[in-house]
């Protein structure tokens, strides 16, 4: 199932795919129901490594910039393993690091990409203490003002289980979309990562089922990746 190098996610991406209408029928079900609007910023996540997390992330802004008039950008808040950059064909320098420890400007970092309403903020160089970086107020200020430039705000981010950044993360943005890996990620997980997320306000709205190629090949087909078999 793993390749040896990242595909762009743009040649990977299949709006009619089965994934992708999930990604559609979650963004278009997820309303805040007092108001009656769509939620603007999206935290995606999984219990532990190697979900889907970017994958799948990547696929919902792809998915929502297909929305007439939707302006979105990507963020990588994974700052441990961060996968972004690479999917999106962008430099790694300056990004969401340079946000949280120096006060850089969000919107100085914004990257580009090939579609005119989707943009990127890609991690940024390692730092020693990731984590540290999340208990910043500059974490709060950095969703306010994309969330005030862009219509939604699509977060990629670490496991829930081995570290905290995502909780830190998880109470900032209005609606979390949890990848499970199908048949993989044991039943209990899930229920325990579910269950550190609420304990930290939050709001799952959606699970994505991802399928490792083979667990629910009728639904989540291995194709729509770009993979062929002399990958898997
Ligand atoms: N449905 C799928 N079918 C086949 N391969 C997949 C699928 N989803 C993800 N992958 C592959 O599995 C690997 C892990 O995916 P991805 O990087 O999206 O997971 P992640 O949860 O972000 O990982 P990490 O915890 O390291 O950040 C990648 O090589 C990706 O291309
Ligand atoms: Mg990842």
């Amino acid at each position: 199932m793993k390749t040896t190098k990242s595909p762009l996610i743009f040649d990977n991406y299949d709006g009619e795919s089965p994934v992708a209408t999930e990604l559609r029928r979650i963004y278009h079900n997820s309303k805040k129901s007092a108001e009656g609007r769509h939620y603007k910023s999206f935290l995606v996540t999984s219990s532990s490594r190697g979900e889907g997390k970017s994958t799948i992330s990547s696929w919902l802004a792809l998915t929502i910039s297909q929305f007439p008039s939707k302006k979105v950008i990507y963020i990588d808040a994974d700052l441990r393993r961060p996968r972004g950059h690479k999917l999106f064909g962008l430099d790694n320098r300056l990004g969401l690091k340079d946000c949280l420890a120096d006060n850089i400007d969000p919107m100085e970092v914004i990257k580009k990409t090939r579609l005119p309403n989707l943009g990127v903020i890609t991690a940024g160089d390692r730092v020693p203490e990731p984590g540290r970086l999340f208990e910043s107020e500059h974490l709060r200020e950095v969703l306010n003002k994309l969330e005030f430039y862009y219509d939604i705000v699509i977060v990629d981010s670490p496991p829930v289980l081995p570290v905290s950044d995502t909780l830190f993360l998880g109470s900032e943005v209005e609606a979390v979309v949890l990848v499970v890996l199908a048949g993989v990620t044991p039943r209990e997980v899930v229920q325990r990562t579910k269950n550190v997320l609420e304990d930290s306000r939050a709001n799952i709205i959606g699970v994505v089922l991802n399928n490792a190629t083979q667990v629910l090949p009728y639904f989540y087909d291995y194709k729509y990746y770009g993979y062929s078999a002399k990958d898997a």
